[in-house]
C-alpha cells in the first residue's frame, strides 16, 4: 500500500473531516445549554447521562483496542468518573464495566473513537471553567469527569497526536479512521 504519511496529516485530516459534527454538538441542546449563563443542575445532569451511556456502550471496546494495540498509551477511563459524578448527584451507579466479548475492533475503528473522547477533553477545560463558575457548590463534588479527576497531563493532547501520526501511515486507513470519528460524533447527536 502507498505510503502517504509525508503528504497527510492525520489531525488536520480528522479535524476537517468532523468539523461539521463538533460544530452540530457544540450546538445540540444537550451540550449547548453547558455554555450558557442560566445553566441548571438539571442541564448538567442530563449531559452528564447522555455521556454516560455512550461510554457504557463505547468504552470497553475502547480500551481492549488501547490494550491491544497502543499499550503503552496513557487512557484515563471515563466511566468510573462519570459513574462518581452521577451518584453525587443522586443517581445510582454501579462501576461494572460495560461487556465487550466480540473481536476487537480495527486499528481506526479504536482511533477514530480514540479521537472523539480525547479530543473532547479540549473543549471539557472551557466547559468546566464555566460550569464551575456558574454552578460552584451544587456541583464541586461531581466533576471528576470534566476536570479528568486532575490526572490528565499537561502534555497529553501532544502525546495523542504523537500517537496518530504514528499509527496512521496511508490514506484509507486515514479515511477510515475519520469515518469512525464520525460514527462516534453522531452517537452523540441525539
Ligand atoms: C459545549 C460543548 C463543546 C464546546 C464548547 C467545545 C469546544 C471545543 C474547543 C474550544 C476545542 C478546541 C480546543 C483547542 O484547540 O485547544 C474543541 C476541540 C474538540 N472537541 Fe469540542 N467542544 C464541545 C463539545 C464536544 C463534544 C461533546 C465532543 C465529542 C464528544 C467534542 C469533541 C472535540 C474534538 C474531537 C476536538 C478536537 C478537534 C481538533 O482536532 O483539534 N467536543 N472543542
Amino acid at each position: 500500500m502507498r505510503n502517504d504519511s509525508a503528504v497527510l496529516d492525520p489531525m488536520l485530516e480528522l479535524r476537517n473531516g468532523t468539523q461539521d459534527l463538533h460544530c452540530r454538538i457544540e450546538t445540540s441542546t444537550h451540550f449547548s445549554v453547558l455554555m450558557q449563563e442560566q445553566v441548571t443542575l438539571g442541564d448538567y445532569l442530563q449531559a452528564l447521562e447522555l455521556l454516560s451511556r455512550f461510554y457504557a456502550d463505547k468504552e470497553s471496546q475502547l480500551i481492549a483496542g488501547i490494550t491491544h494495540y497502543f499499550s503503552a498509551f496513557n487512557y484515563i477511563p471515563r466511566q468510573p468518573l462519570l459513574n462518581h459524578d452521577l451518584r453525587k448527584l443522586g443517581i445510582a451507579k454501579d462501576d461494572k464495566p460495560g461487556e465487550f466479548t466480540t473481536a476487537v475492533p480495527s486499528k481506526s475503528e479504536i482511533l477514530g473513537l480514540l479521537y472523539v473522547v480525547e479530543g473532547s477533553a479540549l473543549g471539557g477545560q472551557i466547559i468546566t471553567r464555566h460550569l464551575a463558575q456558574k454552578l460552584g457548590k451544587q456541583i464541586s463534588e461531581a466533576m471528576r469527569f470534566y476536570t479528568l479527576d486532575g490526572k490528565m497531563p499537561p502534555d497529553h493532547w501532544t502525546k495523542v497526536k504523537c500517537l496518530f501520526r504514528e499509527s496512521l501511515n496511508d490514506r484509507e486507513e486515514i479515511a477510515q479512521t475519520v469515518f469512525s470519528a464520525r460514527e462516534a460524533f453522531n452517537c452523540l447527536l441525539i
